[in-house]
Order: C-alpha cells, then sequence, then structure tokens
C-alpha cells in the first residue's frame, strides 16, 4: 500500500543525495533550526515549501487555525523545547486567508470536539464584532478574523512564561504574525513583531 508515496520518498532522498552528499549525515547530529512555525494544519500551507527551507531548518508546530492556546500541552511542550532548549531566534504564527477553521468557528454549525478546539477564534469574533460587521463581504470579513486571530496567537505566544522567562535571560526571541495567502503563495507580514517583555505585557515588578 502508498507504493507510490515509497516511490516518492526514495527518489527525494537520492535527489538530496545527489545535490548534496553529506546532506543526510549532518542532520543526523543535530538539528539547530533558527525559526517556529505555528501554523494551520490546511494542506495548501505546507510549512517548509513555502519559505523555501530544507529539513533541518524549520522546527514546525501545526494545529487546526493555527492557534497558541496557554492550556494545550502539545503547543506549550513544542513551545518550550523550541525557546529552551533549540533557542530558535523567531517564532512566526502563520494564519491563512480562507481558512476552514476560522469560518467553521463562526458559521454556526455544529461539529464535535473542533467546536471546542476552535472556541478562541469566536471569542476574538465576540471582542472585534464591530469591526467585522462592518465588512459588508462575508469572504473579506473572515480574512479579516483570520489576521486576527494571527494577532491574539502572537500575543499568546509573547505572554507566555517560556517566552517571558527567555527575554529576562537576555534571549533573542522575535514573535512574528504573518498571514500566507493560498490564492497567490504569497506571506504577508502583520507587522506585529514582538521582541521583548516591555512590548507583550504587564507584570507586578519582582
Ligand atoms: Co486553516
Amino acid at each position: 500500500m502508498l507504493d507510490h508515496l515509497k516511490a516518492n520518498n526514495r527518489a527525494w532522498a537520492e535527489r538530496k543525495i545527489a545535490a548534496d552528499a553529506g546532506f543526510f549525515h549532518r542532520l543526523e547530529s543535530q538539528q539547530a533550526p533558527e525559526y517556529l512555525w505555528i501554523g494551520c494544519s490546511d494542506s495548501r500551507v505546507p510549512a517548509n515549501e513555502i519559505v523555501d527551507l530544507d529539513p533541518g531548518e524549520l522546527f514546525v508546530h501545526r494545529n487546526v487555525a493555527n492557534l497558541a492556546p496557554p492550556q494545550d500541552a502539545n503547543y506549550l511542550s513544542v513551545l518550550q523545547f523550541a525557546v529552551d532548549v533549540i533557542k530558535v531566534k523567531h517564532i512566526m504564527v502563520v494564519g491563512h486567508y480562507g481558512c476552514g477553521g476560522v469560518s467553521a468557528a463562526v458559521d454556526g454549525k455544529r461539529r464535535g470536539l473542533v467546536d471546542h478546539w476552535l472556541h478562541p477564534i469566536r471569542e476574538i469574533a465576540h471582542e472585534h464584532h464591530h469591526e467585522l460587521e462592518a465588512i459588508p463581504d462575508v469572504r473579506v470579513r473572515l480574512d479579516r478574523l483570520c489576521e486576527l486571530n494571527v494577532m491574539r496567537q502572537v500575543r499568546n505566544v509573547s505572554h507566555d512564561v517560556f517566552v517571558q522567562d527567555a527575554w529576562a535571560r537576555g534571549q533573542e526571541i522575535h514573535v512574528h504574525g504573518w498571514v500566507y495567502s493560498i490564492a497567490n503563495g504569497l506571506v504577508t507580514d502583520l507587522n506585529v513583531t514582538v521582541s521583548g517583555p516591555d512590548e507583550a505585557s504587564y507584570s507586578l515588578p519582582r
């Protein structure tokens, strides 16, 4: 079963070795990516391909609608490993226009567990309902919700104690918010980058 995928894999590995004989050997010893990508599971948004990076260059976490929920052990484990062990310099939350997860969050249909997963997006939509309701075109409105969701997840990441503690230790980390367009393959930087605790949150002096 899946012979075509196994054949693809063998051909891919051969091409890699043909271009660079030591490619896999070097990766075996360590990974030292500078970037953590938090993106949507959508098959049309393949992280490495979009930014044209090789294996070893991008640490990736993907879930439905690119969420960074502060109670999700999977996301938190990835974040802590990326920050404390790999010491990535950049974390990009990457949403995408036309995200099915974002539209499912607000279309009123019931799907089961995923409705709970998408709950944070309904909250974002509620908080921004004046702005969103002023957009007459439904697709444009949902695309704006995709952007607002990215901005909120950037805030979640930058407020996280792993990231806050890394900044307090003097570690360099920039948290970026991007949106990808499936229609043209281009990433837009939402220019909401957070690079230190002063920009991220309020806390009482220790
Ligand atoms: Co999506």
